[in-house]
């Protein structure tokens, strides 16, 4: 396969400081049923509530965390909700991705006068644990950043929402935090949100992928990351490229009725026990024929982890100039193939696994097909 990716690095300097992913919010269908699929799958705690039983009448959250990773799970009651028409609209999938910062007032100024668009301005909230200060900005798709400045505040998680246990026996998986955030977007606007990045945020341009990259015989995308100066935050933003048949992202741009989140990547410490794990509680994952492993050792060299394993749980390997990394990609986690979760380990490499590319979207698109919409 022809090399073409870049690593650029700009000059650009985050416009304000950022801390990391402080949460992610998905609008559901149902919020109670996905919060049980998060704690007894993914194992995640349960650790904070907002619903009728706090004063809520419009809607419901369940809040969840494994180490530092903070979904939460919101539905509405009312179908003009705009919960409930976003998810008449996109099915279940990620609304919110938030963002911690020092001072949201400051960057929410920043970002707007960087060109931003408002979703709401700077508001605070506080309740008998503290304050927080929150400002929303628009990003792809009806998808939004929530800045969020929580360094007054000690409760589970917002104020209004009141702490709570799980009510099943919750076995950590050992997912540890966010490693990226990978955006759809339609044909021909990825650029335009790597600019929205690097002009608002000040993000720098990490790699580019074109098509001669990520091509199989059917279908291509491209597809292009940006990272704030830390690196704690990253967002790849794909589009779809012209091939033979459907593409994996116009697919996606398809059933989620426009641009949104196509998956969230997850780091581990030990890839081979976390997926062992999410195997058992019932995760389903893409599968690499048996002949992915007939070449590894060549293409990657020495690992630690033992091979037999890894071919046995089906993960994949790649290597870098930096070091090595294992990853593997669950399927879809709701009714339409939209959102789905990498799951990677890295031993040195800061990658993101060009090498699989190939077994990876032949294996999505062996799932399309069997959807019929390749
Ligand atoms: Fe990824």
């Amino acid at each position: 396969m022809q090399t073409t990716a870049e690593r650029t690095v700009t000059e650009n300097r985050d416009a304000f400081p950022i801390l990391g992913t402080d949460y992610i919010e998905f609008y559901v269908g149902n919020a109670k049923q996905a919060a049980h699929y998060y704690q007894t799958a993914f194992g995640f705690e349960w650790v904070a509530y907002k619903g009728p039983e706090t004063g809520c009448t419009d809607f419901c959250s369940y809040v969840l965390q494994q180490q530092k990773i903070r979904f939460v799970l919101t539905s509405a009651f009312r179908p003009d909700h705009e919960i409930a028409q976003h998810v008449m609209r996109h099915g279940d999938g990620v609304k919110t991705l938030a963002i911690g910062v020092e001072d949201a007032r400051e960057a929410y100024k920043m970002a707007i006068e960087r060109g931003a668009e408002s979703v709401f301005e700077p508001r605070k909230t506080d309740d008998h644990d503290g304050n927080v200060v929150t400002a929303g900005i628009r990003t792809y798709g009806d998808t939004i950043h929530v800045l969020v400045e929580r360094s007054a505040y000690g409760g589970a998680f917002l104020p209004g929402y009141q702490p709570r246990k799980s009510l099943v026996a919750v076995r950590s998986t050992g997912l540890k935090h966010v490693d990226h955030c990978v955006g759809n977007v339609e044909l021909g606007q990825m650029n335009r949100w790597v600019r929205f990045y690097q002009d608002v945020m000040g993000f720098k341009l990490l790699i580019t992928f074109d098509d001669k990259d990520i091509s199989t015989e059917y279908s291509a995308l491209m597809s292009k990351v940006v990272a704030n100066g830390s690196g704690y935050i990253k967002f790849p933003i794909n589009e779809p490229a012209p091939g033979k048949r459907k593409s994996q992202i116009e697919e996606y741009v398809e059933f989620y009725r426009g641009a949104g989140v196509q998956h969230i990547a997850i780091e581990t410490d030990n890839i081979l026990q976390t997926v062992d794990q999410l195997r058992k509680n019932g995760v389903d994952f893409l599968y690499v024929p048996d002949s992915y492993y007939d070449n590894l050792t060549e293409r990657v060299g020495v690992i630690e982890e033992n091979f037999d394993e890894i071919r046995r749980l089906n993960i994949l390997v790649d290597r870098d100039e930096d070091g090595y990394l294992l990853q593997i990609f669950t399927k879809p986690v709701q009714d339409r193939p939209t959102v789905f979760y990498e799951i990677i380990q890295r031993k040195g490499a800061r990658s993101f696994g060009k090498g699989n590319f190939k077994a990876l979207f032949e294996a999505i698109e062996r799932e399309q097909a069997l959807r019929g919409n390749l």
